[in-house]
């Protein structure tokens, strides 16, 4: 066996592999074959929350859909049978309140069952659903509730009152807020209303109307380079590929019980956290607290975890515990471990066979695409450091631009952008507002990550960066255009540029370089008064962690901040002579 290879053994697939030839699986899949299995005949009806979860509960409604645990590792499971009739009583709840099917509905939630009854109660009432993430500050937070133009969102009385009551006057649209953990007929605060006093009152039964393929369901703000985020829209149609990559990829069926550990906020949340693996009859497991070593261990034992789906800055901070750690507990459950968001390194690959007896099967996706489009399947050998081959169904390319024109690269690894045949069933459909902005994402039939990478003679893709100056941050994509903007804010401010440095554990932190104005001095008060204000609007996960003060920041000739350049300096490598250069960088 090559070293750069993890070779699948026959002991490894007790029951048998769903893909177990690449090539054949290839030629045989239509995306016509998974419509026919997710669909009854001649109904075309393609809403995702029937399909994640009332398919399932007409077929066995005891079998469990989530299984909670506590901070103290105790469980309670709620039966598809349950998910069904409380989420049917959240689209009941919408009609109720007057909210029209289009509309959009935000959470700002942690794992908790109310997460997933607004997520597929909305998606059953035709709203469109918008996930935010509980670590933004209330700057992110007011900017995508705005863009959205959200009518209605759920959270709990806590996160209400630290980041959005102070905002409530700028939200003209937000009509309703339902707060999650206010008890029933207690009015917590005289603008919020209780979730579970009005789920109780409303109707178990509710009638899903006929929803098309293009109907719209799913809302997810994805940061830019440069101005606002951007909210990437899929339609119910994006369920064909969320269960089939569920399926091909995480191996999913109804006996598994399924850990994803991404944060409800983004979405690997919704599409692997929620749609995908309750399209497949899977039990997720949930565990709201934060990520703790030993407590991961736990719920991987305790819980029996079939199939884990999990981040690079996770596995890197378990390979940091050790594995003698990992090895004191009983794994034997686990037949899968996935990882996505961020580069994969081969050494965490052969880590994860060493110490918890899995290798982990790199994934590739982005939230335009909606689904996985590249993976290391579990059937085939593993390339470690590859982010694997395309999903049956997708077409990927290494391409290069010319002008408005993108070509197809023939040569085997060469570097280039990668690109995606269009379309597929969860590409997205639109950046909610700004039809020039989605256009500029395609050519010649190519959508266009953003991402650099190169395939090999194999077919196998490989990550080499991105194209842009956005920044992974513990798997969290940052725009550092919203971050300056916030540190301009301050009245020294003259210039800032944001950057990702670098870092062994959360792959890059975000660094701003700032340039003050005359009579402000660079000393350490204001560095801390700076990182406390970006902190406190930002939130901590968007904030910058370093600060640095310099005369004046690397400009084009035009006076755009040359983030490229910082870039290179924070990776050790020379500026070079910033007269030559022009805007093209
Ligand atoms: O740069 C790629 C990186 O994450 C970006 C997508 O981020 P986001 O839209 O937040 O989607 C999150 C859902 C995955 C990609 O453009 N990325 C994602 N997966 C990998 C990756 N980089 C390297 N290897 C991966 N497996």
């Amino acid at each position: 066996m090559p070293r750069s290879q993890i070779a699948k053994h026959p002991a490894d697939f007790p029951v048998p592999p769903k893909m177990p030839d690449y090539e054949r699986a290839r030629a045989d899949f239509t995306w016509e074959a998974v419509r026919r299995e997710l669909t009854d005949e001649g109904c075309a009806d393609l809403n995702m929350a029937r399909i994640a979860v009332d398919r399932h509960a007409d077929a066995n409604a005891e079998r469990p859909a989530l299984r909670v645990t506590d901070r103290h590792f105790r469980v309670e499971d709620l039966s598809y049978g349950e998910l069904r009739a409380r989420t049917n009583g959240f689209a009941d709840l919408l009609c109720r309140l007057g909210v029209q099917p289009g509309e959009v509905v935000a959470t700002l939630l942690g794992r908790i069952p109310a997460l997933y009854t607004a997520a597929l109660g909305t998606l059953k009432n035709q709203g469109l659903y918008c996930p935010l993430f509980t670590a933004f500050g209330p700057e992110p937070l007011r900017q995508r509730l705005q863009l959205a133009g959200a009518r209605v969102l759920v959270t709990t009385l806590p996160l209400y009152r630290r980041k959005i009551a102070s905002l409530r006057k700028d939200l003209p649209h937000l009509k309703h807020v339902l707060l999650a953990d206010a008890d029933a007929g207690h009015d917590a605060l005289p603008d919020c209303l209780p979730l579970e006093g009005l789920l109780a009152e409303s109707d178990r039964e509710f009638a899903i109307p006929p929803t098309a393929e293009e109907t719209p369901a799913l809302l997810h703000f994805t940061s830019g380079t440069t101005g606002q985020p951007k909210g990437a829209v899929q339609s119910h149609g994006a369920i064909l590929a969320q269960y089939a990559s569920s399926r091909l990829v995480l191996d999913l069926g109804t006996e598994d019980r399924f850990w994803c550990t991404a944060d409800p906020g983004w979405v690997t949340g919704t599409v692997y956290g929620i749609l995908g693996p309750l399209s497949t009859g899977s039990t997720l497991i949930l565990d709201p607290e934060p990520f703790e070593v030993r407590r991961w261990y736990r719920i991987l034992e305790a819980e029996r975890v079939s199939v884990w789906y999990t981040a690079p800055t996770a596995i890197r901070m378990l390979m940091r515990a050790g594995s003698a750690l990992a090895r004191e507990y009983d794994l034997s459950a686990l037949r899968l471990a996935a990882s996505v968001g961020e580069p994969l390194n081969p050494e965490a690959v052969v880590w994860g066979e060493e110490a918890l007896g899995r290798p982990f099967h790199d994934t590739w996706w982005q939230t335009e695409t909606g689904a996985v489009m590249i993976a290391n399947y579990p059937s085939q050998d593993i390339r470690p450091g590859s982010m694997g081959r395309p999903l049956p169904g997708v077409e990927a390319a290494i391409v290069h631009r010319r002008g408005a024109h993108a070509a197809a690269v023939p040569e085997p690894d060469t570097e280039g952008e990668l690109a995606l045949r269009s379309p597929w069933p969860s590409m997205f459909r639109a950046y909610l507002g700004e039809t020039r902005r989605y256009a500029a994402c395609f050519a010649d039939g190519w959508y266009l990550t953003g991402d650099l990478a190169r395939r090999d003679a194999d077919g196998y893709f490989w990550f080499v960066g991105r194209g842009d100056d956005l920044i992974k941050t513990s798997g969290h994509l940052i725009g550092p255009f919203e971050v300056e903007n916030v540190l301009m804010e301050h009245r020294g401010v003259a210039e800032a540029g944001v950057v990702g440095k670098p870092d062994p554990i959360a792959g890059q932190v975000v660094k701003a370089f700032v340039a003050l104005r005359k009579g402000f001095d660079g000393d350490e008060g204001l560095r801390r008064e700076l990182l406390g204000h970006a902190r406190r609007r930002l939130g901590a996960a968007v904030a910058p962690k370093e600060l640095e003060f310099r005369q004046s920041l690397p400009k084009t000739r035009s006076g755009k901040i040359m983030r490229r350049l910082l870039r290179a300096e924070e990776k050790g490598e020379p500026m070079g002579d910033l007269s030559s250069l022009d805007d093209s960088g």
